[in-house]
Formats: structure tokens, sequence, C-alpha cells
């Protein structure tokens, strides 16, 4: 049922400027002209627009906006990211679900999305607000074949990703807070939480889990984070289409990933710093049992936090604090 379906969305995706007769698709599906109307109708379910003429046949007059596997896949430009989209309407952690699936065997760029999460959670085990439709809540498996102290690199290297897109689709310059939170006119907009399982020296698998407020409203923000969060929608003052920005977070992650595959972490570092947060200024250093004031000068090479101590004026390099000023 399901592969037929998404057949015959291909067939009514690569005609959309013109009609495509009920015979043709029924000779390609090898299914009944009343199959096909029963498959309309549940497309229409999902939120598809088709339009059905007498003599000329069916045509697509809109994508749907919701998501599902289905809609997901529709005109996605990926040759191994989302090959196999875990989709819920609501869980309580897509990342509980794809640690789930890593350890039965799911494969590299396996996706987990969820509609709403009633346990979403965020670094530091704290909470992550993910309201019904009005986010990206998703969780990526990937087996690199990377050591796992370079697993901090792909947090990095996804900041950078949600930074392009949001340039690109926005126009808004967005900033990236050492390590993993973007950043718009001060307010934190969206989160990456990195998890990983690993051998000694070998990572078995990583999942990242990337957070967005997309069309929340100062009302559908929780009041928790009121004053130090924000969404999309508040900074652009328009609704944004959740499963074209989903897209084509995929699409960037695709080739970012590949990118770092090949050139190493160097490209990734350039990036990274074009939209680094408060680099050159003064910031407070928070670890877990010590707090003092650096400038921040950049990251290095292999993604690790470059501060110069006031005190000292040592050049300090670190791999796990929070930043603040
Ligand atoms: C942070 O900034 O603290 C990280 C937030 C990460 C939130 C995402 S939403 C999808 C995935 N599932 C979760 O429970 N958390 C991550």
């Amino acid at each position: 049922m399901q592969s037929t379906r998404n057949k015959l969305i291909e067939i009514l995706s690569n005609n959309q400027e013109t009609y495509i007769s009920g015979q043709l698709i029924s000779e390609r599906l090898n299914i009944s002209r009343s199959a096909i109307w029963k498959h309309m109708r549940e497309l229409e379910k999902d939120g598809y627009v088709i339009e059905g003429k007498p003599k000329r046949g069916y045509r697509i007059l809109e994508f749907p906006k919701k998501i599902s596997e289905n809609t997901l896949k529709w005109g996605l430009e990926t040759e191994w990211i989302a090959k196999t989209i875990i989709h819920k309407p609501e869980t309580t952690s897509t990342q509980h679900i794809a640690h789930q699936l890593a350890q039965e065997g799911a494969s590299h760029g396996t996706i987990v999305i969820a509609d709403e999460q009633t346990k979403g959670k965020g670094r530091m085990n704290r909470k992550w607000h993910s309201s019904k439709n009005e986010g990206i809540w998703m969780s990526i498996i990937l087996r690199p074949a990377i050591p796992p102290h370079k697993a901090p690199q792909l947090t990095l290297l996804t900041a950078t990703v949600l930074a392009d897109v949001i340039m690109k689709e926005t126009n808004i310059k967005p900033y990236i807070k050492w390590p993993n939170d973007i950043i718009i006119h001060n307010k934190k907009m969206s989160g990456i939480l990195t998890e990983m399982q690993a051998e000694q020296d070998q990572v078995q698998y990583i999942i990242i889990g990337i957070g967005m407020n997309v069309n929340q409203d100062i009302k559908s923000l929780h009041k928790e984070i009121h004053t130090k969060a924000t969404s999309l929608k508040m900074e652009a003052d328009k609704e944004f289409d959740i499963r074209y920005l989903v897209q084509k977070i995929l699409q960037q992650f695709e080739k970012t990933y590949e990118l770092y595959l090949q050139k190493g972490f160097p490209v990734i570092k350039t990036k990274w710093e074009s939209y680094g947060f408060r680099i050159g200024e003064k910031i407070l250093i928070k670890t877990m049992n010590h707090e003092w004031k650096a400038t921040f000068s950049g990251i290095d090479h292999d993604g690790g936090l470059l501060v110069r101590n006031l005190d000292d004026g040592k050049m300090e390099k670190l791999y796990s604090a929070e930043i603040d000023w």
C-alpha cells in the first residue's frame, strides 16, 4: 500500500504541469482505476490537493505541509540521509527512539521526527519544550568511522548547517553560541544535543538531536523560556513551512557532512567562526566548579574553544564548558 502510494506521488509530482490519465497510472502501477481513486482520497486526507478531471486525468495542485514519512520524502534530494524516516505524531523524546533503533541496528542516516515531544531533553539534563506542530524535533542516527574524541565536531558541523539554512531561508543572520546554540537577536531559537555510544577508539553510533523553535509566538513559547528564547516566526514575522525547512536541513546536512569527510574539520571551523557569537569579546566561562572571565578567540583546528585568560593572558583550550557574558 505504502509503496504504491509513494509511486503514485512520484508520478503525480513528475507531471505537475499536465494531467495524467487514470489509464496511464493504472498501467504504470498495475492497479485498477477504482484502486487509484481510493489512493487519491487517502492522499487528500494527508493534505495533498489533487484535481481530477473527466477525460483528462489527475493533477497535483498542492503538496501537504504536514509532516509524514511520505511528505518528507517527496522532493527530498539526498543520497543517504533520511532514506528511513520514523515519524511520530507524539513521543516522549526522539532521542529515546533513536537510541532504541540504533541499538537494533538502524542504518546511518535514519531520522526520527515528531510533531510533539512530551519529554524533550536538552543538554545538561535540561527540559526541552517541544510544542505540537510548532517546531522541528528531530534526531539523526549516524555511524561515522571516526574516533570518539571527534564526535563534538559533528555538533559544531550541525550548528553551521542550521545557521546556513536559517540565513538562506530568512535572510536573518543567526549566531552560534559555543558549542551549539543558535541565537537570533541574543535569544536562543535552536539547540543541538549530541549523544554517542562508543568503544574505546571507535564510535558505534552518534545521535544528533535538533530542536528548532519555528512557528511559536510569544503566547505559545513556554513561560519558563519567555525571556531567553525565540522562534523563527517571532524574528521574521511570518509562518514557516516546517516540512520544507526539515528537507533543507537534511540536504544541507548531507552536503556538509560529505565535505567534512573529504576535507576534515578546517572547513567547518571557518564556517562556524563566520557565525561565532561574541568572538573577540569578553565572555564568562563556566565549568562544573569554576567561573572566570576570558576573551573568546575562536575555535581550534579540532573544535576546542580557544580563550585568553584575562588574569594571566594565557591562551587556554576547553572542550566542555558553558559560556555566558
Ligand atoms: C539544547 O540546546 O539543550 C539541546 C536541545 C535539543 C533538543 C532536541 S529536540 C529533538 C531531540 N529530542 C530531544 O529530546 N532533544 C533533542
